[in-house]
């Protein structure tokens, strides 16, 4: 007889982490695919696509505070802070995965880093984002990214791949991350610019960063 499937345990989610920790100790960044089992996936996108729909939703900025813009040709997401969308069973464990990532990461790499900020971002069909560097020019807190995709059946064609230079040069090598339910892909903020090449679907996203105390 076959083995029904077990269900994805704990210890599945440690081996992810330590896959994660050790991508960004080697290299700086990480891509794993099925961070997460896919009912938790299926219930952050069903979150995502509730508070979408339900308006709460704003164009993402540029910059910060004062210098703060809105230009849709630099960046055409539109993101809802995870502190101002109600804390659902899924974010609240997605929240516990990215804390022991956090407590990993600092012990392997000591980066010092203490808190997260996070939100969902929802890509329209034909919007991107240019390339950039997760760091403000006022404040360099922000410290490991942490992208968690939420697009079911994605194909290569769909595009909206997450580009990641791997190194600062202008005609730098990179690497093309297709934004797939449930792969996770992380990468030292202040180290790889990257971009979001247009998107031919509507793209979900869940991004975090873990940030140094300010
Ligand atoms: C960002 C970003 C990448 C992605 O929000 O700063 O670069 O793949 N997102 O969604
Ligand atoms: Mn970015």
């Amino acid at each position: 007889m076959p083995t029904p499937p077990s269900a994805p345990s704990r210890s599945d989610l440690a081996a992810r982490i330590a896959a994660a920790v050790a991508g960004v100790a080697r290299e700086g960044y990480a891509v794993v695919p099925d961070f997460l089992p896919p009912e938790e996936v299926t219930g952050l996108r069903g979150d995502c696509l509730a508070l979408w729909e339900a308006g709460r939703f704003a164009p993402a900025g540029i910059g910060r505070g004062g210098q703060r813009q809105r230009n849709g040709a630099i960046r055409g997401d539109a993101v809802l802070w995870l502190d101002e969308a109600p804390q659902s069973a899924p974010l609240q464990r997605y929240a516990t995965a990215l804390e022991a990532l956090r407590l990993a990461i600092n012990e392997r790499l000591m980066l010092g880093v203490f808190e997260l900020e996070a939100h969902f971002a929802v890509y329209p069909a034909g919007t991107g984002y240019r390339r950039h560097l997760d760091r403000f020019r006022d404040s360099d807190l922000r410290t490991l990214t942490c992208v968690l995709y939420l697009n079911e059946a994605w194909q290569p064609e769909d595009g909206g791949q997450l580009r990641l230079y791997l190194d600062g040069a202008a005609d730098a090598p990179y690497l093309d991350v297709i934004p797939a339910a449930g792969t996770l892909a992380c990468f030292l903020s202040a180290d790889f610019p990257h971009e979001v090449l247009p998107a031919r679907r509507e793209r979900l996203a869940l991004t975090g960063w873990l940030r140094r105390r300010g």
